[in-house]
C-alpha cells in the first residue's frame, strides 16, 4: 500500500524523487519522506501529512545528493508520527530503509535486536530492517549480500529499499509478495513499488520475481534469485505515456478518468483473438469455474458470472478473494479460476491465487497493470488496457473489466467478435452529461446520512458499486442490495425523504423493480431512477442511453460514478484520496 522509489544518478536526485513520491502518492498518504546519501552523510526528512505539506515544512526537494529513496506511508504498525514514516535509519545511521508490506515476525526480531544493543526510534515493524541490515552489512562489507542476509530472516511481505551511507554509489532492494520494479534510465537507475513512479524520467524496466534482490548503480543492475544466483533479464519497454498521469485541465484524477471512459471502453475492446479463444476454451472445458477480485473488481466479476450461468449454462462460483481459501472444498485439477484486479497486487487476490494454483486450478486473470505480481503469476492474462487509474475510487477500470468480460463470455458462447464498441464508446460519453442532474443531488442529499442503491438481475452488482463509490468517495454511509430483498429488513430503514437510487433499466425486471419502487415511495422515499426509460414513480431521474443488456451496467456506472464524485468534492473531500485507503491493497 505505500509508494516507494529510490534514484541513483549522476545527477542530484531530490527533485526527481519527489516528482516520482507525488505520482505514486496514490499508493498511501498519511506520512512521506525522503532519505538522500551526500558525502558520507545520510540525512533523512520526514513528517506526517500529505506529501506536499512535508515538502512545504520540510524541504525535501532541497536535499542534496546523487542517490537517495522516498517513501509514501499507508500506516500499518505503529500510529501516524513523525518517528512512524520511513526512512527509517539503522542506529549508528550507517543504514536507512523504506518498506511496503508487513513483517509479520517483527516483534521477536525486535527483542533479539534490542538485546544486542540496537535502539529502535519508532514503533514500526519496518525499523527492524534496518537494524538487521546495519549487522549484516558490518559482517559483509557487501551491500546486496547484506540485504538478502537480512531478509532471509523476515517472515511476511515486502518490498524494501535500502540506502548505505558509505556507499552513495549504490542501492539495494529485494522483493516477497510486494510489488518492486527496477527503471533503466540513462546513467540512472530506479527502483520502484510501479512504473508510474519514474515514467518521466524512463519507459525501460525490469520486473523483478517474487523473492529476487537487486543492487543498482546509475548504470548497472545486478539482480539475484532466491538461491542467491545472479538472475539476467532485459528490461522491457512499458507503454504508460507520461500524458496519461497528469490530470489535464480535470481538477481530480477521479473525474478525468470517469471522463477517459469513452475512450477506455474502446481500448479495452481490442484484444488478441488467439489469447480470448484460451481464455474462453479453458473456461468452456474446466470441471469448475470460480472468479475472484476484491471490491469493485469484484462486482465486475459478479456481472461476468451472470452471463456465463444465463447464458452460457457453465456453473460458476464467485468468490471476494480474502475468502477464496474458505472455499476450495471442490477445487482442483480442472478447476479455472478467474481473476480480476485493477492493480494486478491487490495481497487478498494475490493469496487467492496462490490457494488455488496449490489445490492444481489453472489461473486466468484480467489485470491492468502489466508485469504485476497477478499477471506474472496467471497461465493466461487478458489486459485493460485503460492506462493508469490513479484516483484511489476504482472508475475506468470497473467498465473496462465488464468490457473484457463481455469479450470472454461472448467467445465462450461461440458468438462473433461483437462490433457494438463504437456504439457503446458514444453511450459512454453520452451517459457523462448527466453532470447537472448529479449537481442537483448532491445539493439536496449531501447532508443525508444514508443511501441505499437497489436493482435487479444482471444489474444487481451495479447497485453495490453505486453504494461503495458513494462511501469511499463521500463518506456516506450506503447500502446495495438485490430490489426485492428490501423487504427482507432494509425496508424498516426507510423514511420520509430517504434517497433510494434504483437502478432500472428497460427491460424483463423493469416492472417488477418499478413495484419495488412503489413500495419504496409509499414509505416515503425520495426514488432517483437511473435508466434509459423515464416513469412517473420517481422523484428525480438520470436518463442513460439504451445499449445490449450486457453493456447496460457500463452506462449506468457514469452516473453512479458522478454522484460520488460530486458528492465527495461537495463535502470537502478529497476524491483523489479517500481517508484510510489506498490504491493498492498489498496487505490482507
Ligand atoms: C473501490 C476500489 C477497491 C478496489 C479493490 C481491488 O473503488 O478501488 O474496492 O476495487 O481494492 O483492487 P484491484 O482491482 O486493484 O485488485
Amino acid at each position: 500500500m505505500c509508494g516507494i522509489i529510490g534514484c541513483v544518478a549522476e545527477e542530484p536526485v531530490a527533485d526527481i524523487l519527489l516528482e516520482g513520491l507525488k505520482r505514486v502518492e496514490y499508493r498511501g498518504y498519511d506520512s512521506a519522506g525522503m532519505a538522500t546519501i551526500s558525502g558520507r552523510r545520510l540525512g533523512v526528512r520526514k513528517g506526517v501529512g500529505r506529501v506536499s505539506e512535508i515538502e512545504e515544512r520540510k524541504k525535501m526537494s532541497e536535499m542534496s545528493g546523487s542517490t537517495g529513496m522516498a517513501h509514501t506511508r499507508w500506516a500499518t504498525h505503529g500510529g501516524v508520527t513523525d518517528e512512524n514514516a520511513h526512512p527509517h535509519a539503522s542506529c549508528r545511521e550507517t543504514v536507512a530503509v523504506i518498506h511496503n508490506g508487513i513483517i509479520e515476525n517483527y516483534i521477536p526480531l525486535k527483542k533479539g535486536l534490542q538485546a544486542k544493543g540496537h535502539r529502535f526510534k519508532s514503533e514500526t515493524d519496518t525499523e527492524v530492517i534496518s537494524h538487521l541490515v546495519e549487522d549484516e552489512y558490518k559482517r559483509t562489507k557487501d551491500p546486496l549480500k547484506a540485504t538478502v542476509a537480512a531478509v532471509k530472516k523476515l517472515k511476511g511481505q515486502y518490498a524494501i529499499v535500502v540506502l548505505f551511507q558509505d556507499r552513495s554509489d549504490v542501492m539495494t532492494g529485494a522483493r516477497k509478495d510486494a510489488p518492486l520494479i527496477v527503471g533503466v534510465g540513462k546513467n540512472k537507475t530506479f527502483l520502484a513499488s510501479d512504473v508510474l513512479a519514474f515514467i518521466g524520467q524512463t519507459d525501460r524496466t525490469i520486473f523483478l520475481d517474487n523473492l529476487e534482490a537487486v543492487e543498482i548503480t546509475k548504470d548497472r543492475v545486478k539482480i539475484v534469485g532466491p538461491d542467491g544466483k545472479a538472475v539476467s533479464r532485459e528490461p522491457t519497454q512499458v507503454a504508460w505515456e507520461l500524458s496519461d498521469v497528469s490530470k489535464s485541465a480535470f481538477a481530480h484524477y477521479t473525474l478525468k478518468e470517469i471522463n477517459e471512459q469513452p475512450k477506455t471502453v474502446l481500448s479495452a475492446s481490442v484484444q488478441d483473438k488467439a489469447k480470448v479463444e484460451r481464455f474462453a476454451q479453458a473456461i468452456r472445458k474446466a470441471k469448475s469455474v470460480y472468479i475472484t477480485a476484491s471490491g469493485t473488481s469484484y462486482h465486475a466479476g459478479l456481472l461476468m458470472k451472470f452471463r456465463l450461468n444465463k447464458e452460457a449454462k457453465i456453473r460458476t462460483d464467485v468468490v471476494v478473494a480474502g475468502e477464496l481459501k474458505e472455499h476450495t472444498e471442490f477445487m482442483g485439477d480442472g478447476s479455472v479460476v478467474v481473476a480480476f484486479s485493477q492493480s494486478g497486487e491487490t495481497a487478498d487476490v494475490m493469496e487467492a491465487v496462490k490457494e488455488a494454483k496449490k489445490h492444481g486450478a489453472k489461473v486466468y486473470s484480467i489485470v491492468n497493470a502489466v508485469g504485476s505480481s497477478l499477471a506474472r503469476e496467471s497461465d493466461e492474462v487478458l489486459l485493460l488496457n485503460c492506462g493508469p487509474e490513479v484516483g484511489v475510487a476504482a472508475t475506468k477500470s470497473f467498465t473496462s473489466q465488464v468490457v473484457v468480460a463481455n469479450i470472454v463470455v461472448d467467445a465462450v458462447l461461440g458468438k462473433k467478435r461483437s462490433n457494438g464498441y463504437k456504439e457503446l464508446s458514444e453511450a459512454v460519453a453520452e451517459a457523462l452529461k448527466c453532470e447537472a442532474e448529479v449537481l442537483e443531488l448532491v445539493r439536496l442529499y449531501m447532508g443525508r446520512p444514508d443511501f441505499y442503491f437497489v436493482a435487479r438481475g444482471y444489474e444487481s452488482p451495479v447497485a453495490l458499486e453505486g453504494a461503495l463509490k458513494l462511501k469511499e468517495l463521500s463518506y456516506i454511509h450506503a447500502e446495495g442490495m438485490p430490489a426485492s430483498e428490501l423487504k427482507h429488513g432494509t425496508l424498516a430503514l426507510i423514511e420520509d425523504g430517504t434517497p433510494v437510487v434504483i437502478i432500472n433499466p428497460s427491460g424483463p425486471n423493469h416492472a417488477e423493480s418499478l413495484s419495488n419502487a412503489e413500495e419504496l415511495k409509499a414509505r416515503g422515499a425520495d426514488l432517483i431512477g437511473i435508466s434509459d426509460e423515464e416513469d412517473e414513480v420517481y422523484k428525480h431521474f438520470i436518463h442513460v442511453p439504451k445499449v445490449q443488456p450486457k453493456f447496460a451496467p457500463i452506462v449506468e456506472a457514469v452516473p453512479l460514478q458522478l454522484l460520488a464524485y460530486h458528492m465527495s468534492v461537495a463535502r470537502s473531500n478529497n476524491p483523489d484520496y479517500p481517508r484510510n485507503l489506498a490504491k493498492s491493497v498489498t496487505v490482507k
